[in-house]
């Protein structure tokens, strides 16, 4: 299929891989997936870098089972909301929580078809942006970035690096420096902080990831 040609959220899905790819990752567990990380260091470091306060509206895009909505209520945040295509993995996170779920908001979206309809002061994207291969999909997700956001927001982004992996759960990605990251968000946000992360996957590989944060 030339996904370049079609335009439709069909292709983006395609492209980022479908909820069924996803529920049947997570169908395996969380901790044994390639991301998985036990504290979400890189997360909170830029996230302090940028000054976020636990007023803060923060969405988590991609957030899957990820332990930084963990993080957040830790740290006092009220506004929380976490938004994946897989319901499989959001469902982790809630059992995890337990009782604390329910300070969540939880929403399951494919990203490049949803239509936000508040806007945040944090969106936070660790491994998600770097799947979107093509120019409708990325044009799709800043789309909802811009409409999810005003003046004055925050935007921390996680793809892998240069020198990282050229898949992600057997998906083609994207890899980016902060410089190519800033090209791709364009003028209207400006890069506020950058990062290097070696990230150990709990089989022990090394993948180096790209961190940048924006400000709108
Ligand atoms: C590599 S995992 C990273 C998960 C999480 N951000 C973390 O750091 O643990 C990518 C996540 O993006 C989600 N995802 C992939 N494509 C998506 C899309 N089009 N819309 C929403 N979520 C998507 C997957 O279900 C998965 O949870």
């Amino acid at each position: 299929m030339d996904a370049e040609r079609l335009h439709n959220g069909a292709v983006a899905n395609s492209v980022a891989g479908t909820a069924e790819h996803w529920d049947e990752a997570y169908g395996h567990g969380d901790s044994t997936r390639g991301w998985y990380q036990t504290r979400p260091a890189a997360s909170l470091r830029m996230l302090d870098r940028c000054s976020v306060t636990p007023e803060a509206g923060v969405i988590d895009v991609g957030g899957g089972a990820s332990t930084l909505v963990d993080a957040l209520l830790a740290r006092g945040h009220t506004d929380v909301t976490v938004l994946d295509i897989s319901a499989a993995a959001l469902a982790i996170a809630q059992r995890r929580l337990e009782a604390n779920a329910i300070r969540v908001e939880w929403q399951v979206v494919d990203l490049v078809q949803w239509q936000p309809e508040r806007t945040y002061g944090v969106w936070h994207d660790r491994a998600v942006f770097h799947f979107l291969t093509t120019a409708h999909a990325r044009h799709r997700y800043f789309q909802a970035l811009r409409d999810a956001t005003g003046p004055g927001a925050v935007a921390v982004i996680a793809t892998f690096a240069p020198d990282g992996p050229e898949q992600c759960s057997g998906l083609p990605v994207a890899r980016y420096s902060p410089s190519e990251l800033a090209a791709q968000f364009g003028s209207r946000w400006k890069i506020i902080a950058e990062d290097r992360e070696e990230h150990t996957t709990p089989a022990g590989a090394v993948q180096p990831f790209t961190w940048a944060a924006f400000r709108r």
